[in-house]
């Protein structure tokens, strides 16, 4: 198999979001059910020195008017010996570490990132029809990112010898689609691929076209109609995708893609696989591993000062929490929410609505943990959306019992996995969700919204918590209300149960890819 993505997590530096763990841990879990796995993937210019690959091609690509000469790289895959990472580089490729997008909307990709991925499309399409990286028996594209390849595999004659391989898509996130224009501007289907887009006849435009925003072109949907499979990354979002979505109920369903959706539905060819997660520790984790409250200040400090070393105002602000918190520690016993995770809409809209009172849920629930326990406290990690930030950070600097890092680091964040006393995942949808898996197996239940894959991972009052509700508001409410319930149970035999039954949840990478090799495979 050739897993061409656009993250990889098992590189250092090219991870965004949970989409890179699923490319960085599935080679070595197919290895597990003897599918070798290697990855093909943009090397954004910094990847190949980094981690010392080894030029072995140069190769001129035909994208817009002219031919751009690129570069094949290669190193053996750190996690599964039986694969191989390939990285591309190429002019307008490059990109800085951990920050792989330049995007704005999540729908429309800014132009470069639409442009970028266009010509990865075609530089990986020429790659492989050259023979420079070996043709796979499934080729499996992931998110938007490759629509361009799938449409050159399904339309341009040039690239023929692709179509006698099949291919299927992993779609990590219907939210983002990459919606360009289909012609008029530079960044534009005619403009990267003018003869294959001269070429189009209207049976073809129809598969690719996006349904709500004319005369452009929906990547995603192009890729979700031209290959043979379709992936969701949780059973329960592959049954979610499949209704009309409701904006006033924060409910995204297909996101416009239901329909296409549905074909591969009623051909047999749409599967909801969960993403797996690592036990490799096994035994070192869970309660025995917990740090004591004194290592987290410890961790939350260097965190601090690695975060100041390169962003001078916002760490500003930080530091006014970092000088709160032995004050915010006086005790071990202390009560913790965490919550880690991407700083979008999708993860933290619900906390953002306003109630009647014009308070915001995440206020209320600040006040509703003081009137508990004057020593509990909520501690969230996550960058992403600056303007989302700023407005937590104002909130937490009135509020002594919240504890906002605005930004994202793995050693504070396994930090507080595992210190942490209720994970707090209150993501209006979620297509599987790993920040959840990772909080079980260091010991911590989970309060979440039960969508997505937090429903299969999730069982309320066995494994952890969850709530809903049939508005944003609504929903917010509902946490609010489960939280009020719960909080009278911490330090009871029925909280001991059911983060022992967090612990020892399992969602094996292994198990997950016999069914990859079962479903999506074969
Ligand atoms: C996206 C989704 C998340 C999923 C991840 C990996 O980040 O938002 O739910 O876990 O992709 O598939």
């Amino acid at each position: 198999v050739l897993l061409l993505a656009a993250e990889n997590a098992a590189l250092k530096g090219a991870k965004v979001g949970g989409m890179a763990d699923v490319i960085g841990d599935l080679p070595a879990a197919l290895e597990q059910v003897d599918i070798a796995a290697s990855v093909l993937m943009p090397g954004y210019g910094f990847l190949a020195s980094r981690h010392g690959a080894a030029l072995v091609a140069e190769f001129t690509v035909p994208f817009r008017d002219g031919h751009w000469s690129m570069r094949l790289s290669i190193l053996p895959h750190p996690k599964a010996q039986s694969a191989r990472i390939y990285l591309i580089d190429g002019p307008s490729l490059d990109a800085a570490p951990s920050a792989l997008y330049h995007q704005s909307s999540p729908l429309r990709p800014f132009a470069d990132d639409a442009d970028r991925f266009a010509l990865f499309g075609a530089a990986a399409a020429t790659a492989l029809c050259n023979g420079l990286v070996p043709m796979p028996d499934v080729l499996h594209l992931h998110d938007w990112h490759l629509g361009a390849f799938a449409l050159l595999r399904a339309f341009d004659p040039r690239y023929l010898a692709l179509r006698d391989t099949p291919a299927v898509l992993t779609v990590h996130n219907l939210a983002l689609q990459g919606t360009r224009p289909l012609a008029q501007e530079s960044s534009s289907l005619a403009a990267w691929f003018p003869a294959l887009f001269a070429s189009l006849d209207g049976a073809q435009l129809a598969l690719l076209a996006d349904r709500r925003y004319g005369g452009c072109i929906n990547p995603l949907r192009a890729a979700i109609n031209l290959v043979d499979r379709v992936h969701l990354v949780s059973p329960h979002y592959c049954e979610e995708v499949l209704l009309p979505s409701r904006p006033e109920a924060g409910f995204i369903g297909g996101e416009s893609l239901e329909l296409d959706l549905a074909r591969h539905r009623d051909r047999g060819t749409l599967v909801g696989i969960l993403n797996g997660c690592n036990y490799d520790n096994d035994g070192a984790e869970g309660q025995s591993g917990r740090p004591t409250t004194s290592e987290l200040v410890r961790t939350i400090k260097r965190t601090l000062i690695r975060v100041q070393a390169h962003r001078r105002e916002v760490a500003a602000v930080d530091f006014i929490a970092a000088a709160r918190l032995p004050e915010l520690f006086d005790n071990e016993q202390a009560f913790v929410i965490s919550s880690v995770g991407r700083l979008t809409a999708q993860k933290v809209q619900i906390l953002r609505q306003r109630r009647g009172s014009g308070e915001t849920v995440l206020e209320a629930l600040l006040a509703q943990l003081r009137d508990w326990r004057p020593d509990a406290r909520l501690i969230m990690l996550g960058s992403g959306d600056e303007g989302i930030g700023r407005e937590f950070q104002a909130i937490a600097a009135l509020q002594d019992n919240f504890l906002f890092i605005n930004h994202y680091d793995e050693a504070l964040s396994e930090a507080l996995y595992l210190r942490g006393d209720l994970f707090l995942m209150p993501s209006s949808f979620e297509p599987c969700g790993i920040s959840q898996m990772l909080a079980m197996r260091a010991g911590q239940p989970c309060l979440v919204h039960a969508v997505g894959g937090l429903v299969d991972t999730v069982s309320h009052g066995h494994n952890g918590w969850s709530f809903q509700g049939e508005t944003p508001l609504a929903q917010g409410e509902a946490l609010l209300a489960r939280l009020a319930e719960l909080l009278p149970l911490v330090g009871s035999d029925t909280w001991r149960r059911v983060a022992a039954n967090a612990v020892a949840s399992r969602f094996d990478w292994p198990a997950q890819a016999r069914q990859y090799a079962n479903k999506l495979y074969s």
